[in-house]
Order: structure tokens, then sequence, then C-alpha cells
């Protein structure tokens, strides 16, 4: 029998949540253009919509919130988070921004220019997002194997190494600016990457001069894959696993919401003192003084705590466990789904579910809606409406290779009962998949659309 294990902490504080009628549902959706996006949180019962800023926090961290310095300059809780970013990160200079995106924006306002391209395993879309808005191009050459879902290879995160060796050849070193890899590898399944696979990425990278940065959102549970997966570190702690892979970057950004377990939060981290100095410049224009970067103090604080607890193996045992769970009962009920499961969500293959709605109708959209009208669940899709879009050359629409729905579980807040009603759902749903319909976009915005596009479904 599979061993899930429980969790490590017990509840202190609870949050009543609520089964809303039917009737409800189906009006909201209405209202926001079935996009779940514009649903009021409280007319949810189940929140999978991410694991982003959505995690219980611990006593030690509310305990740490409540010594916050909250100086302008100077703080101490910043010298706090510092001790921890560099015990774990080890970078020599980091500036705090208020969530990962603005590290990025920080980030990628600085390095590029126009026509430039960022190579990557594959770009979160914020990432994604901020590349594109500078006339960049974002590139993705993650291996082959993460395109198929069925795949159990342990680290379909990892980025193809000969792709990234013909693409610096084909396109020049000059034209990129910066080189990048995402772990866990969200918009491929939360998939990790190995450490051999790093170590050559960054080899890559440096023989050919180009910075390599690190989106580091699931550090953690990417260290723990690697502890359990890879051969040679299953002695190593998390801790050193996470100090080896960022000694061979020169930066990282970071969304604290993920691993560090904060509701808010993030930091940009490099060795270059120039890219820090014109950091802090970009931060004082848009974020804040260096030393709180749009946060506040008792927010360092909290973070500083969440970097070191998000590395606990029992947690990170619980953690990967229940996501496992809820995929294993998925399987056991012929519902398709990314093998193997990633470290934060379990994505459903919504192409497979739903093969008779073709990409331009939104498979995974079509879920999350199902997946709210039937259950009050709300979820994202991660497909055709995030990732879209027209070529820059020929204007012909490309696709993503997988159409999906994530079901993201925040950390610490959910338990094993909860994930058995959404078992239930996505199997009553399952049941009468051939009556599900694709949607149309009636409107949405150049950038990041799925975050407030409103559809129709196609009669
Ligand atoms: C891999 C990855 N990078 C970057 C981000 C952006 O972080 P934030 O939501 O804090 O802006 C996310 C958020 O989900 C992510 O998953």
């Amino acid at each position: 029998m599979a061993i899930y294990p429980p969790e490590p902490f017990r509840i202190k504080m609870v949050e009543p949540i609520r089964l809303t009628p039917i009737s409800e549902r189906e009006a909201a959706l209405k209202a926001t253009g079935y996009n779940v996006f514009g649903i009021r949180a409280e007319e949810v019962y189940i929140d999978l919509l991410t694991d982003s800023g959505t995690g219980a926090m611990s006593q030690e961290q509310w305990a740490a919130m409540m010594i916050g310095d909250e100086s302008y300059a100077g703080a101490r809780s910043f010298f706090r988070l510092k001790e921890a970013i560099q015990e774990i990160f080890g970078f020599t200079y980091f500036v705090p921004t208020h969530q990962g995106r603005a590290a990025e924006h920080v980030l990628m306002g600085i390095k590029l220019k126009p026509g430039q391209s960022v190579p990557s395993n594959m770009h979160f879309d914020t990432t994604e997002g901020n590349i594109l808005s500078r006339g960049a191009i974002p590139i993705n050459l993650v291996i082959d194997e993460a395109k198929d879902p069925t795949n159990n290879h342990p680290f379909k995160g990892n980025m193809d190494l000969n792709k990234l060796k013909d693409f610096i050849k084909k396109v020049g070193r000059e034209n990129i600016p910066i080189g990048m890899i995402t772990i866990t590898n969200n918009s491929g399944g939360g998939q990790p990457v190995s450490m051999e696979n790093l170590r050559a990425v960054s080899e890559i990278y440096h023989e050919n001069g180009i910075p390599f940065i690190i989106d580091a959102c699931r550090y953690a549970e990417n260290s723990y894959f690697i502890q359990q997966r890879e051969a040679g570190y299953k002695n190593k702690s998390t801790l050193e696993i996470a100090q080896e892979i960022f000694s061979l970057a020169d930066g990282a950004t970071m969304s604290a919401k993920k691993d560090a377990i904060v509701n808010i939060g993030g930091f940009l981290a490099m060795n270059d003192k120039h890219l820090y100095d014109e950091a802090c410049q970009a931060l004082i224009m848009k974020e804040g003084f260096p030393s709180y970067g749009g946060l506040a103090g008792r927010d360092l604080d909290a973070i500083a705590t969440g970097l070191r607890e998000g590395l606990r193996e029992d947690y990170l045992e619980y953690r990967t466990g229940q996501t496992r769970y809820l995929a294993d009962k998925f399987l056991e009920n012929y519902i398709p789904i990314i093998e193997p499961p990633g470290g934060h969500a379990v994505y459903v293959d919504a192409g497979r579910l739903f093969s008779h709605i073709p990409h331009e109708q939104f498979p995974g959209f079509a879920l999350s809606v199902e997946l709210y009208r039937e259950g009050c669940i709300r979820t994202t899709e991660i497909g055709s409406l995030m990732f879209g879009h027209p070529d820059p050359v020929t204007k012909e629409m490309i696709y993503p290779a997988l159409e999906m729905t994530r079901l993201a579980i925040p950390r610490r807040v959910y338990t094993q009962s909860h994930l058995d009603y959404v078992v239930k759902t996505i199997s009553t749903i399952a049941q009468r998949k051939d009556k599900v319909q694709g949607y149309r976009i009636v409107e949405a915005p150049e950038f990041l659309r799925h975050f407030t596009a409103r559809l129709e479904p196609i009669k």
C-alpha cells in the first residue's frame, strides 16, 4: 500500500469555507466570462487556483512578524533576511521585491534589449510576459520527454542541452543577455531539474559568457526531488543540495510566495555588483528603498523564517506525498494527468480528457469551468489560453504541446478529505465528459490574457 506521510503539524486556527448552491455558481461563471480568476474567493469551496501566497504560515513565522522592524532604511528585518538568503542561496547581493514578477521586471528591464532572446527550460507566464514586454523573445528548451504526459522521467524539468548549444550557436551569444532555468518547471507540470542538468546548463552558459539566472520559486521542492531521485544525493540535506544548486548560478529571481510559505514577497539576488547597483536604482523608482523593496519589515522576517522552514525534510516529505496522493487517486479513477506528479500541483491532461475539444477552444479552460460548476473548486488553465500566441513572423497561431488544468495545492492548508472531495468531483465530470463544450474568447488583453479574458461557451 502506498504511504502518504501525515501532516507534520496540527491545526491551531481555522477559516470557514462554504459550498455555494449550483445556481450561484452558474451565475458567478456567467458574470465573470467563465474566467474563474474573476470569481470572489468566498464563492469558492476548495481553492486550487494557485499555491502562490496561499500557504498557511507557521507559529514561528507569525512570531517573527511581531518582531518586524519597520524602519524605512536598514531595518533589522532586512539583515535577518539577508542572512537567510546568504546561507541558502549564497549570492553576494539581493534586493527584496513585492513578489516574483517584480524581480523579473527589474531584471528584464536592466538586461534586455528588443530582439534579444532568453532561453530557459520553460519560462513561467509572468517571466514570459516580462521578456515579451521588453521586445525580447522567451525561448523554451525543455527535454522532449516533458511533452509526453505519460513518460515517467524523474527530471522532466531538465533542459535539452543539445538544443541549448544549437540555439546559442544559431542566434549568437551576444544576443543572449541572460540564460535561465525554472526550478521546478511550473509551466511543464511542476517537474524538477536534476543537479547533473543544472551543472551542465551552467557550464554551457558560462562557456558562452552568458550570466545564469535561476527562477527559484520552488527551490526546496526541487532540492527534495534531487535528494530522493538523483544518485549521490540521498545522504545530503536539502539545505546542502540547495546550496549546491545556487553555487552554479550568477543570480536568482524568487517568488517567496511559494517555497518560503509567505503570503507576499520575493527578491532578486545576484553576484554582479553592477547589476545590483542598477537593480537598486530601478527598485527605488518602482518598488521602494533597497532594504525593503515594496514589503513591510514584518514580511521580510516572515520570509527569512519561511525560507528555512520550507527546506525541512519532514515537511517536504508530507508536501510531495500530498501531491502524490491526489495524483494516485486521479490515476485510479482514469483521469489522465502529467506523470509523474510534480511538487506543488497535479496537472490534468485536459487535452486527453476532452479529446473532442481542439486547442483553439481551450480544453484546459473548459475543465476549470466544469470543476467550479460541479464542485465549487477553483483551478487554472495552463494551455492555449495562457500560452497560445501568434508567430511573430507568419502570424499563425502557435499552441503549446499540452493542454492542462492545474490543481495547485496550497501549502499546509487542505486535508486529505478535501482532496477526496476533489477526486469525487472530477470523476463525476469525467462520466459526462463528451457533453462538455469548448470556449471562444470574447475579449482579452495583449499580455497575460488568461488572468482577465472573458470567454463564452461554443454551443
Ligand atoms: C515559476 C514561477 N516563476 C515566477 C512566478 C511569479 O511569481 P509571483 O506570482 O510572486 O509574481 C511564478 C508564480 O506562480 C512561478 O510559478
